[in-house]
């Protein structure tokens, strides 16, 4: 280009004019251009076919026009190796039925594995005791990825060493720090306010081994009544032959060692087979450049970590960790949310009844501290398409009904909450009004006016829940011989049953 003088000189002048011809003229301009336009459609179609590493603007671009994602990373997963003995053990107590108290029930029986270690059927609560007949106050979660869940903690120290963290301690000198903001793409908040991690709704069990008790004894599921009925089940297991060689010669006298033995077993079978933390999505794939979203996908995806609206990116985190770790699509903190009251449950058929989680009363160590009344835990939502049952009180069955709580909470509250006598809403219902300034009304979508417009669309909901289904695991390979017999125990029992009987015993479970 720099030479065009140059070269157009170099051309033999003809006639008395310096300049070549017109016709000449317009035929470099031609090439010039023609040059630029063709180089620029291969890198367009290179960027089409490999959209990956695609600068910027021309990612975002090209992440429009091929659904591909322009920033392909590797993501860091646990490493596959076959289970070992001990987590062999575990799958066969986790699909035994003859460790409960009605013979009916095992694990898997309210986390089944084709529905992601979640419930089988749309139930608020499952059934359970010693007869099938009793209630539970929860709604039974997934058990897939909680291999990262770190331990219960309440501010940015997470407890260590060998004493054990007073909790209502830090609590209390954290009361009155300011609640951080939570917002999509913005690294996870931590201040001391914030509690964090550990197991069940509530967070009120830190290991796999130490929670996998509470399901045998409680009275509401597994209904055993000590640990000494536990161990004489396991003693008479199919699997009994195992133990000796697993634990010892004299497992079989020492009852409270054999089911802290069985309980580890347990919990290596969580830890160890794939089948927990797959990683198989779509979206998984997607981060690694290897599908490409739908356009309905796509939307969704980018409205899911629109920090202005929907906003679900600011709790459930859906980038993967600066050292590649796959996103899990929790912070693991807690929040109130302010559900509404589900009437399905049991226990709440008695007005002064209310499941508060961090602060109770299930939960018991946390009770004064009322700034915590109405948190629950922010669970994972890969898998959560495949659920029929949503939130710790199981009040919603679809994730249309989810996204339009989300959506409504605050700009039409009538259609969330039921009505008084006097015809008045009643907000917030399943929590005590003196707590209710606990409820989250500050991040979006949380963060709107009754009558406003609200955050999303139909289309965007749509959108958002076609985004939610890509985070679904592929179906699993199920578990083959012995354990594969003993699998789902209750299930047609459990769709069969007629009358509940209420039960309001709140046994760790
Ligand atoms: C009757 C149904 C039922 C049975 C049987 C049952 N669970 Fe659960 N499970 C639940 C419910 C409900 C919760 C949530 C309880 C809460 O938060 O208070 C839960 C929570 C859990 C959690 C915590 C998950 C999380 O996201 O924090 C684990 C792990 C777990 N169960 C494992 C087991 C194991 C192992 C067994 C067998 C020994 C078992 N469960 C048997 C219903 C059941
Ligand atoms: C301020 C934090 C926060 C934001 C923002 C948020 N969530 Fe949640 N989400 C939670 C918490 C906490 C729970 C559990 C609450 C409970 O059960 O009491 C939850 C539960 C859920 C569940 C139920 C999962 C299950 O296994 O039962 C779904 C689905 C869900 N969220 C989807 C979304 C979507 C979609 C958005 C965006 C529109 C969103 N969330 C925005 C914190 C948040």
């Amino acid at each position: 280009m720099t030479d065009h003088s140059s070269s157009a000189s170099s051309i033999p002048p003809t006639g008395g004019d310096d300049k070549p011809p017109r016709r000449i003229r317009h035929w470099r301009f031609a090439a010039v251009f023609g040059v630029i336009g063709l180089s620029l459609t291969a890198v367009g179609l290179y960027n089409l076919i490999y959209p990956a590493g695609a600068p910027g603007p021309i990612g975002v671009l090209m992440e429009s026009l091929t659904g591909a994602n322009p920033h392909p990373v590797h993501l860091v997963r646990p490493r596959a190796r076959p289970l070992s003995a001990l987590a062999q053990l575990g799958q066969q107590i986790f699909f035994d039925p003859s460790l409960s108290q009605s013979g009916q029930q095992s694990c898997a029986s309210c986390h089944s594995p084709e529905h992601a270690y979640g419930p089988p059927n749309g139930l608020a609560t499952q059934l359970g005791g010693a007869h099938m007949t009793e209630v539970g106050l929860r709604a039974a979660p997934s058990l897939t990825y909680l291999y990262r869940q770190p331990a219960f903690s309440i501010g940015p120290d997470a407890p260590g060493g060998d004493a054990p963290p007073a909790f209502a301690q830090v609590a209390t000198q954290a009361q009155g720090s300011p609640r951080p903001a939570k917002v999509a793409g913005a690294p996870p908040a931590v201040t001391a306010l914030i509690p964090q991690g550990g197991l069940f709704w509530d967070g009120r069990s830190n290991t796999l081994q130490d929670q996998a008790t509470g399901p045998l004894m409680n009275p509401l599921e597994m209904a055993n009544t000590s640990e000494a009925a536990v161990a004489a089940k396991l003693a008479k297991a199919k699997y009994a032959n195992l133990f000796k060689p697993l634990f010892g010669p004299y497992i079989l006298q020492r009852p409270g060692l054999l089911v802290a033995e069985a309980m580890s077993a347990l919990a290596r079978y969580q830890v160890e087979d794939p089948s927990f933390h797959a990683l198989d999505s779509k979206y998984d794939a997607w981060l690694e450049g290897k599908a490409r979203f739908t356009p309905a996908e796509l939307r969704g995806y980018r409205l899911f970590n629109d920090k202005t609206k929907a906003n679900c990116g600011g709790c459930h985190l859906s980038q993967p960790t600066a050292d590649g770790l796959p996103p899990l699509f929790t912070d693991t903190q807690y929040e109130a949310l302010g559900l509404p009251r589900n009437p399905e449950i049991a226990a709440n058929k008695d007005h002064n009844f209310f499941d508060m989680g961090l602060c109770g009363p299930v939960r018991t160590d946390l009770t004064k501290q009322t700034q915590y009344c109405g948190m629950f835990l922010t669970p994972t939502l890969r898998n959560a398409a495949t659920r029929t049952v949503f939130f710790h009180n199981g009040v919603y069955h679809s994730l249309s009904q989810v996204l339009a709580f989300y959506n409504q909470r605050d700009t039409a509250p009538g259609r969330i909450y039921p009505r008084n006598s006097l015809g008045g809403i009643v907000r917030y219902n399943d929590l005590p009004v003196k707590y209710q300034s606990n409820i989250d009304t500050t991040d979006a979508p949380f963060d709107r006016r009754p009558g406003g417009p609200p955050a999303m669309g139909d289309r965007d909901m749509a959108a958002i829940i076609a985004f939610l289904k890509t985070l679904d695991d592929q179906p699993q390979p199920q578990p083959k011989g012995e354990a594969a017999r003993g699998r789902g125990g209750a299930r047609g029992f459990l769709d069969a049953l007629p009358v509940v009987k209420p039960s309001l015993s709140f046994a760790n479970g």
